[in-house]
């Protein structure tokens, strides 16, 4: 079963001495790096940014390097100090007080940065969402978070349903248009008007920061919580596992909508004052090795599926490009194939660096770290300062080589605090002083952890996280779809696709234009990553006695499985 382990190379690496930082590390010593520890307050818009601009020998070094399809940009940290100030004073102008939700829904741009810290330094809470999401999508998260204002562009505006969101008291236009209604704001007028001076709110460790909304088996999108002490856990992580040097060029592949694309794509680079190389538009092979060539990227956090389709591209696409600066690879959000690693090693000349964590955890959790030997397939080890174990389905650890469900000791920096507007939810993932991932998992004799599965039914597709439920639920909405059930069913590309078996109301007839119908339906609706690759239409989608659709009865006929104790099915 083990495949052939990985040695670390001789390495000028920041954390060395895995066992020893381990046994001594409090998450306390972190503290000294930030003013937190002089005043007892902070705000991560201090710390990401105002504090590189505050010291002249950073004030003018590139902070954002960005890069899209008809676009190039670079701003430094004092640049984007003062302008996020300025968005701040726009913010405070139309009444955003510390605590409000201030949600963002655009393209990655350097308006979406600037205004994220705008929001920050406000003392609001930040809300980005995904630029693809449709209109369902957008209601549920700004109705449920109650937001104050939107921050987003005249394209993306028909996606926001305003009638039906009471609290939403402005809308913050990035882009040109004729501004016709007094609920809309236009973002570069009130920004030329506006002050570059901001007295930045002060926060405690525990106020809030961010929200993001991730997926669950069941219900709609659940608000994850996140507060300002999060950030000890961003820069601690940016200096052992992302590795991060004064010199590097750091470039994070994810969307800000998600949680990598803040934690790892904003404030670990940025807390250590690292250039940060932001890279709009669509995903193509030829795009992405030129964004790596052409800025002497150092480091390189991406996705498996990503580094699959990398792979597909082949290697003579490689050998054109000029990756001399490369130094550091590392890989979030889905299983990384050991396949890959050894295609990295054969591409890149270097070892591919898996991390788990999720939207819950804020921050890295289980790493392969530079030092250390990887295991190819396996996730790797806990950072210091995590404790992480195998437990069963009453919360008791269990032994080395069993497979269970993987859970951490709570309570570390970057825990989400809540799940907003729903105390029972987020009481529903602990038990024993131990948070439950909802991963299947072991671990080896030497702590190695080595992912397994999901336990629940939620589908990664493409490293993005979509529950059955949502979809399910749009799809009924369909005038033909009498009932659904949506399964992830394995893919090599994409880790898994959506698949879903649907019931037809009287006087639909099954054909491919209905279905591609249903198909576009849920696209334009909820999201193009979330609507079904895959239809089937059924007689009847079997039900437990008390209503619950047995998605993992699909996924047994799917797979050709054995369907296993039926008892509960109903007729
Ligand atoms: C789920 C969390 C925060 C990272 C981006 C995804 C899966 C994450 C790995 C990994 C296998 C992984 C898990 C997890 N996942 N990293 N290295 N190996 N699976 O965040 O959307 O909250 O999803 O992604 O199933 O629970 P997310």
């Amino acid at each position: 079963m083990d495949m052939q382990r990985i040695p670390a190379r001789e390495g000028n690496y920041n954390l060395r001495n895995y066992d020893e930082t381990r046994a001594t590390f409090k998450w306390e010593d972190a503290h000294k790096y930030f003013s937190w520890d002089k005043t007892g307050k902070v705000n991560i818009a201090y710390e990401a940014i105002d504090r590189h601009a505050e010291n002249p020998s950073t004030k003018d070094k590139v902070a954002l390097l960005y890069s899209a399809p008809g676009r190039e940009e670079s701003l430094t940290f004092g640049e984007i100090s003062a302008e996020s100030n300025k968005f701040a004073n726009v913010l405070r102008k139309y009444g955003v007080h510390k605590g409000d939700r201030i949600f963002l829904f655009m393209p990655r741009s350097p308006e979406f940065y600037i205004s994220l810290f705008g929001i920050l330094k406000t003392g609001a809470i930040a809300g980005p969402l995904f630029e693809a999401f449709m209109e369902q999508a957008v209601r549920d998260r700004l109705e449920d978070s109650e937001a104050k204002m939107l921050i987003t562009t005249p394209d993306l505006l028909e996606r926001v349903p305003q009638e039906e969101l009471p609290t939403l008291e402005k809308i913050i236009l990035v882009g040109n248009q004729e501004i016709e209604s007094s609920k809309y704001i236009d973002f570069y007028n009130e920004m030329e008007a506006a002050s570059s001076s901001f007295e930045i709110e002060w926060m405690d460790l525990e106020d809030g920061m961010l929200i993001h909304y991730t997926s669950g088996s069941t219900g709609k999108p659940k608000g994850v919580y996140h507060v300002h002490y999060a950030m000890i856990q961003h820069y601690v992580t940016g200096e052992w596992v992302l590795d991060l040097k004064e010199d590097d060029v750091y470039w994070c592949t994810a969307d800000p909508g998600w949680v990598t694309g803040t934690s790892y794509g904003v404030f670990a680079p940025w807390l250590h004052g690292v250039t940060n190389v932001i890279r709009g538009g669509r995903f193509t092979p030829e795009d992405w090795y030129d964004t790596l060539e052409k800025h002497s990227v150092s480091v390189w956090y991406t996705a498996p599926t990503a580094l699959r389709m990398l792979v597909s591209a082949g290697e003579d696409l490689v050998k054109t490009y000029d990756f001399s600066s490369l130094r550091h690879l590392l890989s979030v959000g889905e299983p990384l194939n050991p396949e890959v690693i050894t295609w990295g090693l054969k591409a890149f000349d270097l070892r591919i660096h898996d991390t788990w964590w999720m939207t819950e955890t804020g921050a890295q959790l289980i790493v392969n770290l530079p030092s250390e030997e990887v295991r190819p397939g396996s996730m790797g080890k806990p950072i210091p300062g995590i404790e992480a174990t195998i437990v069963d389905n009453e919360g008791n650890e269990i032994p080395p080589n069993q497979m269970g469900n993987l859970a951490i000791r709570a309570g570390w920096p970057s825990m989400m605090r809540g799940v907003w507007n729903n105390p029972s939810k987020f009481e529903s993932y602990f038990i024993n002083g131990w948070y439950v991932s909802g991963d299947s998992a072991y671990r080896d004799e030497d702590g190695y952890f080595w992912f397994q599965g999901r336990l629940d039914d939620v589908i990664n597709t493409s490293g993005e996280r979509v529950g059955p439920f949502e979809v399910e639920s749009k799809l009924i909405e369909h005038p033909a779809v009498a009932e659904a059930g949506v399964i992830g069913k394995p893919d090599p590309q994409r880790g898994e696709i959506i698949k879903a078996f649907i019931t037809l109301n009287p006087g639909f007839v099954e054909s491919s234009e209905l279905l591609e119908d249903i198909r576009q339906f849920v696209k334009t609706e909820l999201a193009a990553h979330a609507a079904p690759r895959e239809i089937e239409v059924k007689d009847s989608i079997p039900k437990t006695r008390s209503g619950k659709i047995m998605r993992r009865l699909l996924k047994s006929w799917e797979l050709g499985l054995p369907t296993g104790d039926m008892s509960t099915l109903e007729v």
